[in-house]
């Protein structure tokens, strides 16, 4: 039984993500606010002090509210929570949110004019930037929980410690006294900003540069420069690959498809099947955003590569007539047996005449019945074709033929038959389905079967 009426968090929840973006941008805000201060020797407890205070004051009290990942475990229970974040963040946590000033302020108002006491009570902004060490994990969580893509979230990544690095060897050069003493902190942080920008982009056009007297400032130039060679050569070495990596998939397809193209010219296959072939990975790409159909799935486990189809195959599953009384058991076996295939328009999925090893379940598109090069029928999705064949042991009665881009699920005559022998209601009904394709072609082409 618990005494707490507030309720635990989830660790999927929408509002741990609101919570870590926010929390992200507000230490970025506040190392930004709280450096800045104390560099120009500001160390005032005004309204962005107390924002800052209540804001970390509040994400102590959301962490010990939110269920934790340990491993793969996620802890959702109030005491385990609390202890593993007592035992992790949160002194650091308590040293950024502790309002040092305004708490001896109210109890030993006097000691706040000693110079010792000030001077380290200035240097309690440092806490704040203890949240920094926090970041990294965020973004983590951020990723994970938005799904956001890799590359995107690195480049995230490394503009937030872009903008920090900038910002704090700006104010280096600010303390060692570098910039133009009589101009406003609000001046002298910008044109430290500028000359670091310059400096770091490896840009330097002098106009802003050490003064030649004095060592600090050369030993800081050239600190800075090294990190900013650095820097430009991480920003070459990743950037271009982040961003050749921001769509994967897309990368994958195009390579697959200048591997096809480059197998297909030097075999000489003849320009419009090489035309043809492009068209069906070009078809692929937009239905399916890959290369291949299924290839993801046969690497999955099989309990999840089976809810993964039978989510992608519910659709279908859905409008095919023959399944729609069926029970839970029956369309989580089909759904195991049914194979992806695409055909392209004007291809023959059947030819009549032909014996029959498999019947399908038309996904996506148009196809016609052609019986002695006549068109007897169209059928379109969820359409099931190719039975007739299987039941009477008989040859195909009729061609099928693709008339637009079609997705089609395959299902093996052996699977068929299995099917037919432990649901009667399944065999029932394509029985029927079978009677009524042959009644109709019979009656469209006045040839009774004999
Ligand atoms: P099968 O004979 O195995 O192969 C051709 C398929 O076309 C056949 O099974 C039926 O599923 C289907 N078919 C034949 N005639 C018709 C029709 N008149 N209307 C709809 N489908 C048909």
């Amino acid at each position: 039984m618990s005494k707490f009426s507030i309720p635990v968090i989830p660790y999927d929840s929408k509002f741990r993500v609101f919570w870590n973006v926010f929390i992200v941008l507000s230490i970025l805000a506040a190392t930004i606010i709280f450096s800045y201060r104390m560099v120009h020797g500001e160390d005032k407890t005004d309204f962005i002090y107390v924002l800052f205070t209540v804001i970390f004051s509040l994400d102590i009290f959301v962490n010990l509210n939110l269920s934790v990942k340990k491993k793969l475990d996620v802890i959702s229970d109030r005491p385990t929570i609390i202890k593993t974040y007592l035992r992790s963040w949160f002194i650091f946590d308590f040293l950024a949110a502790f309002p040092f000033p305004i708490f001896i302020g109210l109890f030993r108002p006097e000691t706040l004019h000693n110079p010792v006491v000030a001077n380290i009570l200035a240097s309690f902004w440092f806490f704040r930037l203890l949240k920094l060490t926090k970041a990294s994990g965020t973004f983590r969580e951020i990723q994970t929980a938005l799904n956001i893509n890799p590359g995107v979230m690195r480049l995230s990544v490394f503009a937030f410690w872009f903008i920090q690095m900038v910002h704090f060897i700006a104010l280096g050069w600010i303390m060692i006294g570098a910039v133009e003493q009589n101009r406003s902190h609000m001046d002298q942080y910008i044109r430290a900003l500028y000359w670091t920008v310059t400096t770091v982009a490896t840009i330097g056009y002098g106009d802003y540069y050490p003064n030649h007297e004095k060592n600090v400032e050369i030993i800081f130039t050239i600190v800075a420069q090294i990190f900013g060679v650095g820097m430009y050569g991480y920003i070459i070495g990743n950037v271009s690959g982040l961003i050749a990596n921001l769509d994967v998939a897309k990368a994958n397809f195009l390579k697959k498809l200048e591997e096809v193209n480059d197998y297909m010219r030097t075999k000489s296959v003849p320009a419009p099947l090489q035309q043809k072939v492009r068209n069906y990975y070009n078809y692929l790409w937009e239905t399916q955003k890959s290369a291949a159909t299924g290839s993801v799935m046969e690497e999955l486990p099989y309990t999840l590569a089976m809810e993964i189809s039978l989510f992608m195959n519910r659709g279908i599953l859905e409008k095919v007539s023959l399944f729609r009384n069926a029970n839970d058991i029956f369309i989580r076996e089909i759904t195991q047996l049914l194979k992806p295939m695409v055909f392209l328009p004007n291809d023959y999925i059947i030819r009549q005449g032909e014996f029959g090893d498999c019947m399908y379940f038309l996904s996506v598109g148009d196809v016609e019945v052609v019986v002695n090069n006549n068109i007897v029928a169209h059928l379109g999705t969820g359409s099931p074709f190719g039975e007739t064949a299987l039941i009477q042991g008989e040859k195909r009665t009729a061609s099928i033929r693709a008339v637009s881009y079609c997705d089609v699920y395959k299902l093996e005559k052996s699977d068929f038959d299995v099917l037919r022998s432990k649901y009667p209601e399944f065999d029932t009904q394509v029985k029927q389905v079978a009677e009524a394709n042959m009644r109709d072609t019979q009656a469209k082409t006045k040839q009774p079967k004999e």
